[in-house]
């Protein structure tokens, strides 16, 4: 069937928009696409050859399709006059200030994005969430449209986005799911199978799933809580294997064989991090209370606490372990992005290990292959000025005369380090704290690190 979209506009060129529609754009050659953004150095950064995010894939399927059916630009209005249907993929923060403080969604920037498209758009269009939103959003965007002057039916669509960064582009060639949410009327089933028609050029029909608007709208909230209590829970049994000599690894995979269970996502670690995770289970929380189930509010509400417990005791363990005086010790920091393969540092874990470790004074030789020094800086809030954080651009000139290395970001290339050479520029006795479980413990102690790791009997 022919399609019967012929434009498409993304506002939001973030790390959803960007590469969601660098993928439809590659799989739609005839569809042209207006990615716009206020933010114009993001908007000049998408357009040269240094994209404004690192993600594996995503500069030769930008350099495929920019200039061709894919353009970058802050021209917003023109782009929502054009466009057959229009992506709402801004920023969902959690709000800071009045009713819901530090819980709820602000939706400022998807009001903002409403009330643009209410204003331009000369007739009907698809519009549909991209952004995580809290349920009923949709009603809220109606309003914006029912309140405008040319009252025009856009039909609204919940189209929550479940790729993960550093996999982005694979999660967006073969999603497990594309999950589309629309009215059940007419128009809206209309406005679900036209934007299903999109998919589907590469996408089997039996991966799209099609409800009503509120299911979707929750649908993505619910998975990413689901997926953040499987970290925390794995977390909360590897303080239990420290203490009873079992290992969490051993544990991760012996239930995740069980096939009710699975093996994905039972990776101990210093806390996930990420800019959704925690504001995503805040917003569910918030949602809960509103709702009147405090209890169903305190459930999800422990999985943030057990995060930020395995946090706290992780950098306790690395203090404890020099006796409670860290200060003007050297330490190297190996990674800061908040995982592998992505130079985002949003809410990473390392922000809260390196806070706690210069609060007692530490010096941190920082390196991470992809993240900014700018980034890095921002997220400590100090600046170069500090001589107690120093950025360097190889792993090894973190080694010089430090009393312990950490590991905050699971990097492959931490793995291929000269862990023999490391050992002989450390200040004696060197420490090793493996915050993913991602080294060769044994090598390491046999070289003669004192090696501490995520739910491991440690043996020092
Ligand atoms: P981001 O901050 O990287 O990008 C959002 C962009 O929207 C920014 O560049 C900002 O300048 C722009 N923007 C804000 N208001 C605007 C306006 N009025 N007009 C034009 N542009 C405007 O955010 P992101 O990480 O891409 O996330 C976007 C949404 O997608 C969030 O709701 C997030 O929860 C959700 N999400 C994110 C991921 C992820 O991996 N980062 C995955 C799935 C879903
Ligand atoms: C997550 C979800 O996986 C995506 O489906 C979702 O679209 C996205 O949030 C979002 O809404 O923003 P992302 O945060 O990019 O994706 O990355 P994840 O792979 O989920 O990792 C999140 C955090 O959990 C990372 O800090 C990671 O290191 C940590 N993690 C993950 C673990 O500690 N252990 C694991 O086993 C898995």
């Amino acid at each position: 069937m022919a399609s019967k979209i012929h434009k498409i506009c993304c506002v939001g060129a973030g790390y959803v928009g960007g590469p969601t529609m660098a993928m439809i754009a590659n799989k739609c050659p005839d569809i042209r696409i207006d990615v716009v953004d206020i933010n114009e150095k993001r908007i000049a950064e998408w357009n040269s050859e240094i994209l404004p995010i690192y993600e594996p894939g995503l500069s030769d399927l930008v350099a495929e399709a920019r200039g061709r059916n894919l353009f970058f630009s802050t021209e917003t209005e023109r782009a929502i006059r054009e466009a057959d249907i229009i992506f709402i993929s801004v920023n969902t923060p959690t709000k800071t200030y009045g009713q819901g403080a530090h819980r709820a969604a602000d939706l400022r920037y998807v009001e903002s994005v409403s009330r643009t498209i209410a204003e331009n758009a000369e007739e009907p269009k698809i519009v549909v969430e991209k952004s995580t939103i809290p349920v009923r959003t949709a009603e809220a965007i109606r309003a914006v449209f029912d309140a405008s002057e040319t009252q025009h039916h856009h039909e609204v669509l919940s189209n929550p986005e479940f790729l993960a960064e550093g996999t982005a582009i694979s999660d967006l060639e073969s999603p497990d799911r594309i999950l589309i949410g629309g009215e059940q009327t007419p128009g809206g089933l209309e406005a679900i199978n036209q934007l299903a028609d999109i998919y589907n050029r590469w996408i089997p029909e039996e991966r799209i799933i099609k409800t009503n608007l509120w299911s979707s709208e929750l649908s993505k909230l619910v998975a990413n809580a689901f997926l953040a209590q499987r970290v925390s829970s794995i977390n909360s049994i590897s303080a239990l294997c420290e203490k009873t000599g079992a290992d969490v690894d051993e544990v991760a995979k012996a239930i995740g064989a069980d096939s009710r269970i699975g093996p994905k996502f039972l990776n101990a670690s210093i806390g996930f991090g990420g800019s959704c995770f925690e504001k995503d289970i805040l917003n569910l929380v918030y949602l809960c209370e509103h709702f009147g189930l405090p209890e169903a509010a305190q459930y999800w509400e422990s999985v943030l606490q057990m995060n930020d417990w395995q946090k706290q005791r992780f950098a306790d363990q690395i203090v404890d372990s020099f006796f409670n005086t860290i200060t003007d010790k050297v330490i190297s920091i190996l990674g800061f992005a908040f995982k592998k393969d992505t130079n985002d540092t949003r809410k990473s874990p390392a922000i809260d290990v390196c806070k706690r470790l210069l609060e007692e004074k530490a010096t941190l030789l920082i390196y991470d292959p992809k993240v900014e020094p700018t980034k890095i800086y921002d997220a400590l809030e100090t600046d170069e000025e500090n001589s107690n954080v120093v950025i360097c651009s190889d792993p090894n000139q973190t080694f010089e005369k430090a009393q312990a290395i950490v590991v905050l970001t699971e990097w492959d290339e931490f793995k291929d380090i000269d862990y023999e050479a490391a050992h002989q520029a450390m200040q004696k006795p060197a420490w090793i704290f493996d915050g993913r479980n991602v080294l060769d413990h044994k090598k390491l102690t046999g070289i003669g690190f004192k090696v501490r790791s995520i739910g491991k009997p440690n043996e020092a």
